[in-house]
């Protein structure tokens, strides 16, 4: 394989704009690639080979080198890393058939989670980069309201849907379920739409694919929830959609980090402005938990 070009300049500033990334975040990714010496050029570029490689491929997850801590190199080095791949996804969308609309959508999570670096940290800058492989490969995609990545099932749903009459063998296509933040409210009617979506994108994008059932796995799932949240509450009806399988495991990092982004503020100090925000600071401080749950539908080919 030949070497990825970093860019730089107005190049690498027009690529992290296209993938909405914050200005400010743009302008500390622009100084960093002006002051790259050889080993931290070869460190991106080892990086950037290695997603590059995987495109199109299997469905492996990523561990990527994790870079030198502390540093503007290692807050911001791996937005010149994606900058350089864009090119390379956006021939692989193509190829694969995605509208350009759904491609820019799906890859605008970078900025999302630089957007959220920063309001975490006070300072520019993203930590996601094992994250963002699975847009930069081709396995996941932004319909609508949901992100849907091409996976497999594990032996917990498979024993689950296979217990519910489905015949879903451990390792076979499944399509994970994902909630990206800042696209409002997760109502039904925009889940509907975008399952809905999905269930043309996959079976016209990916047609030798076929994905028995839907999985998720998140914080969003713990049946505790429904104690604390209104009956009308969009969460609520979100988990009335899912077959749990297996019990859920204690997981207060997911709960803490999606309700509130200021991960070193003393749990009396936190907001308490909604259910949710009441529900997961006080549980919390009365020394109880949270957990992640992992559930399943069965997913509706078009036509079937
Ligand atoms: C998923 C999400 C969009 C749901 O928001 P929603 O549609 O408003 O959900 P609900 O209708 O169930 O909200 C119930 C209550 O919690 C509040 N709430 C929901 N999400 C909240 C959040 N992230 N922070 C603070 N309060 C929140 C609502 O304002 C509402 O308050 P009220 O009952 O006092 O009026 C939202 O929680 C979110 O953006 N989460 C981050 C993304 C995430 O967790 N992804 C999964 C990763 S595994």
């Amino acid at each position: 394989m030949s070497d990825l070009p970093l860019p730089t300049g107005t190049d690498l500033a027009e690529r992290l704009a296209e993938l909405t990334v914050p200005y400010d975040a743009i302008a500390a990714a622009l100084s960093v690639a002006d002051r790259l010496d050889t080993d931290r050029r070869e460190f991106l570029r080892a990086a950037a080979s290695r997603v590059r490689d995987g495109m199109g491929a299997g469905l492996e997850d990523f561990d990527l080198p994790l870079p030198p801590a502390g540093t503007e190199f290692g807050r911001l080095g791996y937005l010149i890393c994606y900058a350089a791949l864009l090119p390379s996804i956006r021939d692989l969308h193509r190829r694969f058939g995605v509208p350009d609309r759904i491609g820019r959508a799906t890859l605008a999570d970078l900025g999302r989670q630089a957007y959220v670096f920063g309001k975490r940290y006070g300072t520019p800058g993203f930590d996601k980069q094992n994250w963002l492989t699975l847009h930069f490969t081709g396995r996941l995609y932004q319909l609508g309201r949901l992100q849907f990545e091409r996976f497999s099932a594990g032996a917990d749903v498979a024993a689950s849907a296979g217990a519910a009459g489905l015949s879903v063998q451990q390792g076979d296509p499944v399509l994970f379920v994902h909630i990206p933040r800042f696209l409002g409210g997760l109502t039904p009617a925009a889940c509907d739409a975008s399952i809905r979506a999905a269930r043309d994108f996959f079976a016209a994008h990916f047609p030798d694919e076929r994905h028995p059932i839907a999985v998720c796995a998140s914080w969003l799932l713990d049946p505790q929830l429904t104690g604390y949240l209104d009956e009308r509450s969009n969460i609520v009806a979100f988990q009335r959609r899912f077959t749990l399988a297996g019990p859920p495991r204690v997981d207060d990092v997911s709960a803490l980090e999606f309700t509130f982004d200021e991960p070193d503020r003393p749990l009396d100090e936190l907001p308490r402005t909604s259910r949710l925000e009441r529900a997961i600071a006080d549980v919390l401080a009365a020394g109880g938990h949270w957990h992640s749950a992992t559930g399943w539908f069965r997913w509706q080919h078009p036509g079937s």
